[in-house]
């Protein structure tokens, strides 16, 4: 009876062990169970990974694996976006992202500067607030983006900024807007428009008078003398359209070919006696009967770098103008030296009419002429400053103007010291300087 009651006693022991034993292992399980979820929750599940072993510890170090792994998909994604954005900033176009109301997630600096938007001030502004051309509320309102819309750029930006601006919409009803800068190209187009309608009307006016004439010639009984006469008018304006193709083709050889190199120099005095002759030649044609007094100095005898067809071009278009609106009798320098600084400077002084402020800046248009009747007169196109101005670009050097209405004016080319060589003894002049009146200026 004895055995058995301890035999009892001794499997309650034991059943009572395996329960302690069992619930030691639950409160165990279940304080690593929130040490884990501290730790999720904390962040910090990397620190708990090496203090862990037995199953909850490769748990442990699994999730451990797994966040790492996850951290690493996010770093790389954010570098890739962060790479994306500096991409999208830099780009030269304007960039904007725009939600489902049309209003600002995202902006790169250039569609900043274009539209006037604060990127951080302006965030989830609707669009239609910032850019208020009617055009462009029209266009955004269409929901038809297959064209651009063409418009002002903010107040703020380049006075005359013009922007072709476009919007692709993707994921439904969300927005890129993309704007591009095209001032340069519409001005182009509106240089170009110009071009045209001046050659055009350049051609057409010998043209009709040419015309005409013909019709004359062929319908009226002329006597021989009235012949002789319309010929040599119908010569003139001939030889005129040739002097404008030919003006033309120069400018835009001028503008195709590469920019001359500084290997090949040219001395002064053999440019200047060419024009000097040439000078002559068109004051006794323009003012046979009281000619100019003219007077050219090419010292200190220096050499130019450059294509001297193109340098003695400039040269005479300076001095052919100055014989051309001088009246006959006034007096026309033209003089050379070198700047303290090495910059060499050619210049064309005259007593003729002048030339008013206002048209200083506009000479070297194409086709521009301050008094049309008079250049007319004198069969000039407007041609000639516009190729000087050119030959100087491709020189590296500069045209300056200055001019007191009624009392002459003085046009100059400045050379860089680099295209400027002062040579120790004039140089031999490939045409002689005959008759040559030297100045001072
Ligand atoms: N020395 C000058 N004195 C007064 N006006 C001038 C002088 N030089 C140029 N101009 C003015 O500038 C305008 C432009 O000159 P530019 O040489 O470009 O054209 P153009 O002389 O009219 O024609 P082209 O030279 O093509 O025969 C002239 O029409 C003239 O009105
Ligand atoms: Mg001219």
């Amino acid at each position: 009876m004895a055995t058995g009651a301890w035999q009892l006693f001794g499997l309650e022991y034991a059943a009572l062990g395996a329960l302690a034993v069992v619930l030691v292992r639950l409160a165990l399980d279940y304080w690593r169970a929130s040490r884990l979820m501290a730790a999720l929750r904390a962040d910090a599940v990397p620190a708990l990974a090496s203090s862990s072993g037995g199953l909850w510890g490769e748990l442990v170090q699994r999730i451990a694996r797994l966040l790492r792994e996850r951290e690493g998909r996010a770093r790389l994604s954010e570098a890739r976006l962060q790479e994306f954005l500096v991409a999208l900033e830099n780009s030269p176009n304007g960039v904007v992202l725009l939600d489902e109301k049309a209003r600002i997630e995202w902006c790169n600096q250039t569609a900043a500067t274009h539209f006037g938007i604060d990127a951080e001030r302006d965030h989830l502004q609707y669009i239609g607030n910032l850019v208020r051309e009617p055009a462009f509320a029209a266009y955004l309102a269409s929901w038809n983006y297959s064209r651009d819309v063409v418009l002002s750029g903010a107040a703020s930006a380049s006075s005359a900024l013009r922007l072709s601006v476009q919007v692709h919409p993707y994921e439904g009803n969300r927005r890129l807007l993309l704007s591009r800068d095209v001032t340069a190209v519409e001005q182009a187009e509106a240089m170009r428009r110009d071009f045209v309608a001046n050659v055009s009307h350049e051609i057409r006016t010998p043209l009709t008078v040419l015309a005409g004439f013909v019709e004359t010639l062929q319908n009226l009984p002329l006597d021989e003398d009235d012949r002789r006469r319309y010929l040599g008018l119908m010569a003139q304006q001939a030889h005129r359209m040739q002097t404008l193709v030919n003006d033309l083709l120069t400018l835009s050889r001028l503008e195709g070919s590469p920019p001359p190199g500084s290997a090949e120099w040219t001395p002064l005095a053999v440019l200047l006696s060419q024009c000097e002759q040439e000078g002559r030649s068109l004051s006794a044609l323009l003012a046979s009967t009281r000619p100019h007094e003219m007077l050219f100095n090419a010292s200190p005898a220096a050499e130019l770098a450059g294509s001297p067809s193109e340098l003695l071009s400039a040269m005479s278009n300076l001095l052919s103008n100055a014989i051309r609106y001088t009246p006959a009798g006034g007096r026309i320098e033209a003089g050379w030296r070198i700047l303290p600084d090495g910059r060499g400077e050619f210049t064309v002084r005259d007593t003729g009419p002048g030339i008013a402020a206002e048209h200083l800046s506009r000479l070297t248009e194409r086709f521009y002429r301050v008094d049309r009747s008079r250049s007319r007169e004198t069969g000039g196109t407007g041609l000639g400053l516009a190729i000087v101005k050119h030959v100087m670009q491709r020189h590296g050097a500069e045209l300056k103007v200055s001019s007191t209405p009624g009392a002459g004016s003085t046009f100059s080319l400045l050379f860089p010291a680099s295209r400027v060589r002062q040579v120790a003894v004039s140089a031999p002049a490939a045409v002689p300087m005959a008759d040559k009146r030297v100045s001072v200026s």
